[in-house]
């Protein structure tokens, strides 16, 4: 017997220009992405839950103030939504700006270079320079937590978009991450524990793949650099092995 669902309330909103319809319930971040259109994010993934903390996926709603996160702002009908203009631009690079003021400027000798949702994200939002200067190079790497085998914790390299913290709790089912501190004093830490192996982490991975920096990083690419992704496969129509290299 076919299982029965319940039919999803839908709506219809406008975004940049263009109609969609939606499950009720649907953020406009994921509506638009159903439209081709990347909205900025860091703190968002398509696995977790939304968080609504790194400010960079704002939008403009058609009759409301400011401008809503768009990961935690759900589509509603009728809504006119605006993800691209000069002053969303403005903002989103400025909101860039402070986290790399506080970020090393090291991306070509770090593991993540290549790997990296903030070195990325940074050029979708068109940051190139960067006015303020709030990284401490005296406390580079010093606080580096290498209890775990498998990964390293680096927290000069955070930017406490709690992805880590997140997907130890929704993935895992764990709670060995947590916030500590507010502000600029605010960090990832194990909570009571002093460091990863003494506290509840199962080393399971999930904070690792959820890092959008190279914070959270495998101990084998920082020993031997990010994987080639490249396969070597023979050709189906002569199998003679030649090793083309396939992206
Ligand atoms: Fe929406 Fe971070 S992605 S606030």
């Amino acid at each position: 017997t076919p299982a029965i669902t319940r039919a999803l309330k839908q709506v219809s909103l406008q975004i940049d220009g263009q109609t969609i319809q939606v499950p009720e319930g649907t953020s406009i971040m994921r509506a638009a992405s159903m439209l081709g259109l990347n909205i900025p994010k860091l703190c968002a993934t398509d696995s977790l839950e939304p968080f609504g903390s790194c400010r960079l996926c704002l939008v403009q709603i058609e009759g409301r103030r400011g401008y809503p996160a768009s990961c935690t702002t759900l589509a509603e009908e009728g809504m006119v939504v605006t993800t691209e203009n000069k002053r969303l631009a403005d903002l989103r690079r400025h909101v860039m700006e402070l986290y790399i003021s506080e970020h090393p400027l090291d991306c070509l000798t770090c593991s993540a270079n290549g790997n990296c949702e903030l070195q990325e994200t940074a050029g979708q939002v068109g940051l190139r320079q960067v006015r303020f200067d709030g990284y401490d190079k005296t406390q580079a790497n010093k606080s580096a937590d290498t209890s775990n085998p498998y990964f390293t914790f680096n927290p000069d390299l955070c930017i406490v978009c709690n992805r880590c913290v997140r997907s130890c709790e929704e993935t895992q089912g764990t709670f060995a991450l947590t916030v500590d501190g507010r502000g600029f004093e605010s960090q990832i830490s194990t909570g009571l524990n002093t460091n990863f192996k003494d506290s509840d982490c199962v080393s399971c991975g999930a904070c690792v793949t959820a890092c959008p920096t190279g914070a959270l990083m495998d101990n084998s690419v920082i020993q031997m650099g990010q994987p080639n992704h490249a396969v070597i496969t023979t050709c189906a129509y002569c199998g003679v092995g030649c090793g083309l290299k396939a992206e």
